[in-house]
């Protein structure tokens, strides 16, 4: 294989492709790379890429608002595959201003955005700054504005021009079925909220139950606009922003 990888040529042709190979293309052209894990179903994204190498890098953002059942399920996946699990944590200064000045709960009352961009945004920025490339769990089934995600971009929303960072999205073609499959067939540990009607899982008080036919994301920041819930993790740069080169080593 050769040591270039013409992104948008992979993104055309892995369109069908498995997981796996997705996984092992990105692994293979960036071996400083890393998942960003959520606790949720993204598990499935540990189970494979720990098939391909044993030490990847697996992070999650310890937002300090996750379910006790996620910090619980976060430490039975580093046990269960014995795995240096990194959590990051908000810059302490930033967060108590916020707590200070807008109490534990602002967001209920003025949106998500700002806490997120503390508890969330801030520690991947960081963390992203140190790698070449990060894998995650986005699916085109989640949400209208994920339906045209491609298996791999560059990411001009965490890139800068020094450093030029690629997204891999191995699991964007599956559905939630394919990766519940996945899940059931290789006795993949998952977290407990998944048995308590929990679909799609955030911070404790951004998260709650669906009801049926209710769509996987309307649990999440349910007080806001479906249009408003990206929380910064996932957000596009606007065109002019966006670095150049299509091909990185
Ligand atoms: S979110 O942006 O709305 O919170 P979502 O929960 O759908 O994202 O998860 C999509 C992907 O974002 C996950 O598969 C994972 O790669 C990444 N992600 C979301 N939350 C976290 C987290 N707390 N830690 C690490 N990665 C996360
Ligand atoms: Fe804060 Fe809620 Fe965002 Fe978690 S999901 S960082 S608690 S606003």
């Amino acid at each position: 294989m050769s040591t270039k990888l013409n992104i948008e040529q992979l993104a055309t042709r892995q369109e069908q492709s498995d997981p796996i190979e997705i996984l092992r293309v990105a692994l293979e052209h960036f071996p400083n790379s890393a998942i960003s894990f959520s606790g949720a179903e993204d598990v499935v994204l540990v189970d494979m890429a720990l098939r391909i190498r044993k030490d990847v890098q697996v992070f999650s953002l310890d937002t300090g608002r996750l379910h006790p059942e996620t910090y619980r399920f976060l430490e039975e996946v580093r046990n269960h595959y014995g795995i240096r699990l990194e959590l990051l944590s908000p810059d302490n200064q930033e967060l108590e201003q916020l707590v200070r000045n807008k109490g534990l709960f602002s967001f209920y009352e003025d949106g998500h955005k700002e806490c997120c961009a503390i508890r969330k945004v801030a520690p991947l920025r960081r963390k992203l700054a140190t790698v070449d490339a990060w894998i995650t769990g986005l699916r085109h089934d989640q949400t209208p504005v994920r339906a045209s995600v491609p298996l791999v971009q560059e990411d001009a929303a965490f890139s800068t021009p020094e450093h030029s960072l690629v997204k891999f999205n191995p699991l964007a073609n599956w559905s939630s079925a394919q990766v519940w499959e996945y899940i059931h067939d290789n006795n993949v540990p998952f977290n407990e909220l998944h048995r308590n009607g929990y679909i799609s899982i955030g911070c404790e008080p951004c998260t709650r139950t669906t009801l049926p036919n209710q769509h996987e994301r309307a649990g999440r920041w349910w007080w806001e606009e479906e249009a408003m819930k990206e929380c910064g993790l996932h957000v596009s740069a606007p065109e002019t922003s966006r670095p150049k080169p299509a091909e990185v080593a």
